[in-house]
């Protein structure tokens, strides 16, 4: 865990050097990329798999490298939208994947100098200190959420999912970083929390440390049940997973049937 540590606070300084940066649109106006996150993920590229010698390497930018059954899953820069405007927050994610499974997990985030990591089994923690997920109730909780930025064709169904969330809880936030929200959640601090489309690097480092800080992570078919991409459901208690669950299952329904279409 030393080594992967170090190697998140020196991608962590990458990101904060933003000399020369440029930026630039990929696929849709508002699914951004930076210098940075190239010069990011190929640190990480390197290091990581020096780190693990024949470990393979997915990256959100340059994809994947090599073929081992030990994986790392990076996002380089998560929340490139704010990184692109200097808005101090963003975080580096990375997931490392045993056949398929997820044993370890670090998200950094270099501007608060906060660093969330979970083992499989032994805990989470940030900066070395042992974190836990809420116990608030729903009708007290923090929801954060999106609403769909880059594939705005579902941003109806996220609003309606908001619409009926927000009445049963205290409040809604949006950080625009789906690793830093979800580290949050496992350290108390926010409660329940919605994605409509997320992508393995986005989640996969937040989900075990969520996991691991005792809370419940899974899709519309329920906790575990969550196959790495798409739409995330995650929260303090399975209580609370139920009740998000069916209000975001029901408007996912009505969506699918053109009941909510984009006004
Ligand atoms: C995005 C952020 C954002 C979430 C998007 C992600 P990116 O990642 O995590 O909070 O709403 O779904 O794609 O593009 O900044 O790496
Ligand atoms: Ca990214």
């Amino acid at each position: 865990m030393d080594g992967l540590k170090e190697a998140a606070e020196e991608a962590g300084r990458i990101m904060l050097d933003r000399r020369g940066l440029t930026v630039h649109a990929k696929g849709t106006r508002e699914n951004l990329a930076t210098s940075a996150d190239f010069k990011v993920e190929r640190f990480l590229r390197k290091r990581l798999t020096e780190l693990i010698p024949g470990s393979s390497f997915i990256g959100e930018e340059d994809g994947r490298s090599g073929d081992g059954d030990c994986a790392w899953i990076v996002d380089p820069i998560d929340g490139t939208a704010n990184y692109a405007r200097d808005l101090r927050v963003s975080t580096v994610s990375i997931a490392l994947r045993k056949n398929g499974e997820t044993v370890a997990g670090i998200v950094h985030q270099p501007y608060t100098d906060e660093m969330f990591c979970a083992e499989k089994g032994k805990g989470a923690y940030v900066n070395g200190r042992k974190i836990h997920v809420s116990d608030r109730p729903l009708a007290n909780s923090m929801f954060c959420t999106s609403w769909s930025a880059y594939k705005k064709e579902r941003s109806p169904m996220c609003f309606g999912i908001s619409e009926r969330i927000l009445p049963l809880c205290e409040d809604i936030r949006r950080f625009g970083t789906a690793a830093y929200e979800l580290s949050l959640l496992a350290e108390g601090k926010i409660d329940i929390y919605f994605e409509a489309a997320l992508q393995p690097w986005d989640l996969a480092a937040g989900a075990l440390i969520v996991r691991e800080a005792g809370g419940v992570c899974g899709s519309v078919h329920g906790p575990e049940s969550y196959d790495g991409e798409g739409a995330m459901i995650a929260s303090n208690s399975k209580e609370s997973f139920d009740t998000i669950r069916d209000i975001i299952e029901e408007e996912m329904v009505k969506w699918e049937r053109g009941d909510r279409l984009p006004r």
